[in-house]
């Protein structure tokens, strides 16, 4: 099964992502916890970049494509290997942040960036995706507090508004794939809410 987490700047995702994987480890299951950008040597070189490279100027375009090279890489030397030995993938971040940050964030058109998505994954697709939504003031004032603040989260308030509502529009598009939690709830209730659908979805499966 391939768990994805997704959410804007501050939504508690990697957080969530840690507890969900501690807790199927827990059950003696095998998981994979990776994230992206990054989780290759090649990722955490592109993350440097995409990241805290502001002199780079990176294009809308060039930004789309080093994602994507850092998720290629990811998909094939790790998600796809763990997926084939059939252990659990939980990444914190995937193809649905390229749509919602490059697409609906830096204005790039969302079929040409799915047709690059599509070639990065060679067509995998997540099993599940977690959204953590959280109102984007919120979330950036908790990257605030840590301080230090990346290419993305110096962006105005107006691109995380536009990554947020893409976040709810792709989530609200496909039911199937996706589960909304509030972001705002405490984490202990939320890894439970997250946990249950989590159970769920596995039983009917099986
Ligand atoms: P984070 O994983 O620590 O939240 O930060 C990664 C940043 O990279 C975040 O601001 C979202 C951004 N991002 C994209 O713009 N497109 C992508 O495809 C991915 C995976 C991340």
């Amino acid at each position: 099964m391939f768990i994805t987490f997704e959410g804007t700047e501050g939504s508690g995702k990697s957080l969530q992502a840690r507890r969900l994987s501690e807790r199927l480890r827990a059950q003696g299951r095998v998981v994979l916890l990776t994230h992206e950008p990054g989780g290759t040597p090649l990722g955490t070189e592109l993350r440097g970049l995409l990241l805290h490279r502001d002199e780079l100027q990176l294009t809308g375009r060039a930004e789309a494509l080093l994602m994507n090279a850092s998720r290629a890489q990811l998909v094939e030397t790790l998600i796809r290997p763990a997926l084939e030995r059939g252990e659990f993938v939980v990444c914190d971040r995937f193809a649905d942040s390229t749509l919602a940050y490059q697409g609906a964030g830096r204005g790039l058109d969302g079929q040409e960036l799915a047709s690059v998505i599509s070639f990065a994954t060679a067509g995998l697709q997540p099993d599940m995706t977690m959204l953590l939504d959280v109102p984007v003031e919120v979330g950036l004032a908790r990257k605030h507090v840590q301080d230090q603040r990346n290419r993305f989260e110096a962006e105005a308030l107006a691109f995380h508004t536009r990554v947020r509502a893409a976040y709810l529009a792709q989530a609200h598009a496909d039911p199937q794939r996706w589960w909304c939690f509030d972001g705002t709830e405490p984490p202990d209730s939320l890894a439970d809410s997250i946990w249950q659908t989590v159970m769920e979805r596995m039983g009917r499966r099986t």
